[in-house]
């Protein structure tokens, strides 16, 4: 129970990541809060944190909406009294060429992708400085440290995800003597169900990448996701992980 009594908020808490990691938050004792889009996902989720015998507290909100995430964040710590714990999961990419990209494509990746980090984590950081603790780890994506080449027409989305390299960065020595450390994890492809679909020839020349030739296991990702809110990380951070094989090398 490295976990025993945090308060742990999950975005993208509906995704398939971010209910394995609420999952494992709670196995470790953690009460887990799990914001997404999707009220059903995360009522399933809710349900999967309870057997663990925690706490779960879930609101369906848009994070890229500045005010409605305030709002969310204002209702729980109310009830809560602070959080532990950030988890900024949310996300996710979409297929376009750079040169025929619309505006509205690139801004939607950043949105859903940095701006949902930023609104999140400036919610929850004045509540973690005050009581002078708190762990932040945020999910970007091997493409931001070897941008797309596990998918092409990856530009906005790994454009986005290396902003949360460089807020992880930047927010990790503003807020080091505070108690507050800030990490990052930068996974490649991982074993999610959304990969079922793949084609032999598609599975094959995401392998033929990836030098241990292995998918990530989320729950491998989520228990790094534990580590970096435990105890023992208490002086790591800064630190941008890939969890993807060896494709980044
Ligand atoms: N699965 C992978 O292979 C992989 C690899 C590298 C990085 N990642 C990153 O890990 C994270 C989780 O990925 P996943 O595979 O679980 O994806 P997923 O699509 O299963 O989950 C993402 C979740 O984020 C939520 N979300 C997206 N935009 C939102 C918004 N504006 N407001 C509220 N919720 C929003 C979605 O509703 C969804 O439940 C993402 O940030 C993704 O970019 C995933």
């Amino acid at each position: 129970m490295r976990l025993a009594g945090k308060r742990a908020v999950v975005t993208g808490a509906a995704g398939a990541l971010g209910g394995v990691i609420c999952e494992h938050l709670a196995r470790e004792g953690a009460r887990v809060a799990g914001l997404d889009l999707d009220p059903v996902g995360l009522d399933a989720v809710a349900e999967r944190v309870r057997t663990h015998g925690v706490d779960a507290w879930t609101e369906a909100v848009d994070l890229t909406d500045f005010e409605a995430v305030q709002a969310a964040a204002e209702r729980l710590i109310a009830q809560w009294g602070g959080v532990d714990i950030l988890v900024n999961g949310a996300g996710g990419g979409a297929v376009s060429f750079f040169h025929e990209m619309t505006y509205q494509t690139w801004s939607t990746q950043v949105d859903r992708n940095l701006t949902t980090v930023f609104n999140v984590t400036r919610a929850v950081l004045p509540s973690m400085l005050a009581q002078r603790h708190g762990r932040i780890v945020n999910i970007a994506s091997v493409a931001a440290i070897a941008g797309g080449r596990l998918v092409r027409g990856a530009t906005a989305y790994a454009a986005a995800k290396a902003g949360v390299v460089g807020l992880t960065k930047a927010l990790a020595i503003e807020v080091a003597e505070q108690g507050v450390t800030v990490n990052c994890l930068a996974p490649g492809a991982q074993a999610t169900p959304g990969r079922d679909n793949d084609t032999t020839e598609r599975r094959e020349a995401l392998l033929s990448q990836i030098p241990t030739r292995l998918l990530g296991e989320p729950d491998h990702l989520a228990e790094t996701v534990v580590y970096l809110a435990s105890p023992a990380t208490v002086n790591v951070t800064g630190v941008i992980l890939p969890l993807d094989g060896g494709h980044s090398i």
